[in-house]
């Protein structure tokens, strides 16, 4: 039976997206149910967590009321459940994907296990396919995404802790050779030119903007993604970048540039007022310049490890490669393979394309009709594909992980060369 609404007008009856029964609505976030939605948060995720939802409707680049999903028990109109679809932009080796992210997914403790957040991921499949987002990530609680079609495919660090006690001490006769300023809206531009720079090493990163600036700069700090992006400069030169934020009550340094090694220790200093300043341990995660890593595994006297991984969902693997394609080319130029006329049988079992490459261009993907599954050339269950093609493992790790994973001798190069193992970081995490 639809909910009827009582005498409710169009515009309200027009949020309801489906009656759950036993009193249970799946709906759009309205106005009214903002105060509500903030203690839903609080109550589900933790206190500091419910301060991101005003920052969210406010200021998130591209997200609206209808991006944000509810169901509401109609004996009071409070929320029992909730989850909500941000739009980011991914780029790969240039190429740029438009991502949608799951977040701050959630149900009342009394509301639990009776498949709401189900109900929720399907409405917010529907508008995914709506946006024609290309992945969808999350960085979700462990296997629980796999059951709406998620794979770990994306690394994930905790960081690497760093004793304050082993920070090198400023001698008496020295003087720090930078300084470090905050950045302001104004200084934004300066700081996102030195990160897109400076995100060259990666394959795969996450695309900031101006119009993200008011997002993470305007909340408390301790709110999950309020951030604080500093610039180091050395004589008016920019010469580092980093920003800092608060995770789970460790302060935490990301995306840590600096042209040099020897300013390591001043930004460590640096840091290190920021701990006694906000009474928390700090960590750093693997910085901009892999080459400044060995140094700061030293000074903490500590090995970085990758401890997670970010779920993704590629709702079409099709439309995926088409939007890959000149990441694909690219690679096929770059190997033994250059100029090639030849096609790959690829398939994870349950579908399967014909990618058709001529002189080394990808002209052509078709879906294959089932009864020819057999006949692939590669073969990958269904979600152990999305590390193949997101670059997480290569085929031949894949290989000696699962048995079902398998690919003919003959293609085995090409495949190793069309889906390397990528680097990729896809902070910040909303
Ligand atoms: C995890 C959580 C969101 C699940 O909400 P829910 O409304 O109970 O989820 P659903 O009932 O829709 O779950 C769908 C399926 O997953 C199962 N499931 C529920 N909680 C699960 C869990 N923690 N791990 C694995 N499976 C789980 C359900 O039994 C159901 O299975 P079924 O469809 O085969 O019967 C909820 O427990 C919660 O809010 N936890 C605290 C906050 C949190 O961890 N959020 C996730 C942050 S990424």
């Amino acid at each position: 039976m639809l909910y009827q609404g009582g005498n409710l007008p169009y515009r309200i009856m027009s949020s309801i997206l489906r009656d759950l029964g036993n009193r249970l609505v799946l709906r759009y976030l309205r106005k009214t149910d903002i105060n509500s939605l903030k203690e839903h948060v609080k109550l589900v995720h933790g206190e500091w967590v419910g301060g991101i939802i005003q920052r969210m409707l406010d200021h998130y680049p591209k997200f609206s009321m209808k991006d944000n999903f509810v169901v509401v028990d109609t004996k009071d109109e409070k929320i029992v459940a909730y989850l909500c679809l941000m739009r980011r932009t991914f780029v790969l080796n240039g190429v740029k994907i438009p991502v949608g992210q799951m977040d701050i997914v959630g149900t009342h403790p009394d509301y639990r296990n009776r498949g709401l957040i189900r109900q929720l991921n399907e409405v917010l499949e529907e508008k995914v396919a709506k946006y024609k987002l290309q992945l969808l990530s999350i960085a979700g609680i462990p296997y629980y995404y796999r059951q709406f079609g998620y794979e770990f495919a994306v690394p994930m660090t905790q960081g690497l802790p760093i004793p304050t006690e082993r920070i090198p001490e400023l001698k008496e006769d020295e003087e720090e050779p930078v300084t470090f300023e905050q950045v302001t809206k104004h200084t934004f531009p300066d700081y996102l030119a030195c990160r897109a720079k400076n995100n060259s090493f990666l394959d795969l990163y996450y695309e900031l903007g101006s119009e993200h600036f008011l997002f993470y700069s305007t909340g408390e700090f301790r709110e999950p993604e309020s951030l604080r992006f500093y610039i180091v400069k050395q004589k008016d030169q920019v010469v580092g970048a980093f920003y800092l934020g608060i995770d789970f009550g460790t302060l935490v340094v990301k995306e840590l540039w600096l042209q040099d090694i020897q300013m390591i220790p001043p930004v460590l200093r640096f840091l290190k007022t920021k701990v006694q300043e906000h009474k928390c341990p700090l960590k750093i995660c693997p910085p901009s310049k892999p080459s400044l890593m060995p140094r700061l595994e030293g000074l903490a006297g500590a090995k970085l490890r990758d401890t997670y991984a970010w779920y993704i969902r590629i709702p079409s693997i099709r439309k995926f490669l088409e939007t890959i394609t000149p990441v694909l080319e690219k690679r096929l130029s770059n190997s033994e393979f250059q100029g090639m006329t030849d096609t790959l049988k690829l398939s994870c079992y349950r579908e399967g394309f014909e990618l058709v490459f001529r002189e080394g261009r990808l002209t052509d993907i078709t879906k294959l009709a089932i009864h020819k599954l057999q006949q692939m050339e590669v073969r990958l269950p269904p979600l152990v594909i999305n590390q193949l093609l997101m670059g997480y493992r290569t085929i031949t790790e894949l290989q000696e992980i699962y048995s079902d994973v398998l690919c003919y001798s003959t293609k085995q190069a090409l495949v190793e060369v069309l889906f390397p193992k990528i680097r990729a970081s896809i902070t910040p995490s909303f």
